[in-house]
């Protein structure tokens, strides 16, 4: 009996993060970041990392390329999907991830 009440904890802490993802839109934003940047801003060799880097560098970077002062192969498209207040939670996320 006991050893099914840690399965059970095991299984209800596991939804956790799931539940959190759902209610967090920032993260389904930046989930839209890692298949070229990587998850949580860890990029493959080569790719430009996201995690851990300056906030409001990332955002300025972010803001121009949606202005098109910034040039760009594809990521002025990007960026205008999205709000500036988004541009700024996405880059306080990736902020936020340790490198
Ligand atoms: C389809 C691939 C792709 C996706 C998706 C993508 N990026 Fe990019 N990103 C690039 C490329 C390629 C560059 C280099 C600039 C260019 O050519 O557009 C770049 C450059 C950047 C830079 C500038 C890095 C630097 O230091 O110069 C930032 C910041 C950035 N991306 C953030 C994001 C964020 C935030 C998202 C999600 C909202 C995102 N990117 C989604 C491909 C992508």
């Amino acid at each position: 009996m006991k050893a099914y009440r840690h399965i059970l904890a095991a299984g209800l802490l596991g939804m956790i993060p799931l539940a959190q993802a759902q209610v967090d839109p920032v993260k389904v934003w930046a989930a839209a970041c890692a298949n070229c940047h990587g998850t949580n801003g860890h990029a493959q060799p080569g790719m430009e990392a996201l995690a851990g880097k300056d906030k409001d560098e990332m955002l300025q970077k972010l803001l121009d390329f949606k202005a098109g002062r910034k040039p760009a192969t594809l990521m002025h498209q990007i960026t205008k999907g999205y709000t500036d207040d988004e541009l700024r939670a996405i880059s306080a996320y990736f902020a936020a991830q340790k490198k």
